[in-house]
């Protein structure tokens, strides 16, 4: 038995990224605590964890302050998708500010180090290609997405003034798409559209032309990243973009997912919602260079895996059959 086991609280831990760094942090035998509202997040992407002795779940508002005893804190809970942020962007506005004060404030007091989940949409509709961390962003403040954007920009800005004024230990990446198993199946996003439509039999929605691009990072890979980030040296800060900077069309990923499914489906247009961004890549160079990180799963192995998660999860059979669908 170890008695030098890490105390990790991660919030949001019973999301879709939450949950696989809550099972990835226990499998290097950590103390993992998942704090979680289930807001989005949901008991089935923790229960496969629940008997392990070392995992303790706690509902709990990250809104409201919380007192544990913890040595690292990973700082996930908020709606990710534009679909949950803007069904109440008030409390999204609230979760990226107020849970950041009071998860900056929990490190203070413990003497934690303390992990941002923050965004690529901190760029905003982007006018540089690929984007690099000193690019400040192009971000409409007043348009329906500026409650998860500006929120996520100010929890920034937070991160870094309790550095400056307090010397806490912070660590700041910039998420760009993610995807993978346990993803919320309404969640509107393009990935899990795709594969819920296609398994359906459904038309597949192309909102647009389809010839916007965006570049798609496997859920593991993604992981990696937040483990090695955790573990630099306190000159390391951040922000770091984490993400696939391959890009692909839009339309393209539809393709791919109706024929690595097998579907009758057929491909529809609707129009491009407000501020939606036409491309979206990662300049990764510097997660290179201070992480050794790149994404090391192909865009068809992490379809596969994707797709079966999601056929088991509608009761529908999976015609790609790689039997490794997440929990
Ligand atoms: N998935 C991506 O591609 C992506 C991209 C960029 C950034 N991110 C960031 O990563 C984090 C996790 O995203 P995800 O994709 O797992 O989303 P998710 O919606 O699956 O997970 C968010 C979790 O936070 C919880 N939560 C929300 N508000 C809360 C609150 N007030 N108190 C406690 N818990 C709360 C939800 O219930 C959910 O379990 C988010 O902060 C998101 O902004 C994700």
């Amino acid at each position: 038995m170890s008695l030098t086991r890490k105390r990790v609280m991660v919030t949001g831990g019973a999301g879709f990224l939450g949950s696989h760094l809550c099972e990835r942090l226990l499998a290097q035998g950590n103390d993992v605590l998942c704090v979680d509202n289930y807001f989005t997040g949901r008991r089935d992407n923790i229960a496969h964890m629940l008997p392990d002795p070392h995992f303790e779940v706690m509902r709990h508002d990250i809104c409201f302050p919380l007192y544990v005893e913890v040595d690292e804190i990973y700082n996930l809970a908020c709606p990710a998708s534009p679909v949950h942020y803007q069904h109440d962007p008030v409390q999204t506005t609230k979760t990226s500010l107020i849970g950041a004060i009071n998860v900056l404030g929990l490190a203070k007091r413990v003497g934690a180090k303390v992990f941002q989940a923050s965004t690529s949409e901190v760029y905003g509709d982007p006018t540089v290609h690929p984007q690099t961390e000193d690019y400040r962003g192009n971000v409409n403040p007043l348009g329906p997405r500026a409650c998860y954007d500006e929120g996520k920009r100010c929890a920034e800005t937070l991160f870094f003034d309790y550095r400056r004024q307090h010397r806490l230990p912070i660590k700041v990446v910039r998420i760009f798409n993610t995807y993978g198993p346990r993803m919320h199946p309404d969640d509107g996003r393009v990935v899990s559209n795709f594969i819920v439509q296609a398994l359906r039999g459904d038309d597949i929605t192309i909102y647009g032309d389809g010839s916007q691009t965006r570049a798609f990072c496997f859920v593991d890979d993604l992981i990696e990243g937040f483990i090695r980030m955790m573990a630099t040296g306190a000159e390391v800060t951040g922000p770091v973009n984490l993400g696939n900077p391959h890009e692909i069309p839009v339309r393209e990923l539809a393709e791919r997912v109706v024929a690595l499914v097998g579907s009758p489906s057929k491909i529809v247009y609707r129009p491009l919602p407000q501020d939606d961004p036409m491309q979206r890549c990662p300049d990764i160079g510097l997660a290179q260079r201070l992480l050794g990180w790149g994404p090391t799963v192909e865009l068809e192995q992490g379809l596969l895996r994707t797709i079966d998660y999601f056929a088991n999860l509608l009761g529908v059979p999976a015609k790609s059959g790689v039997g490794t669908a997440g929990r």
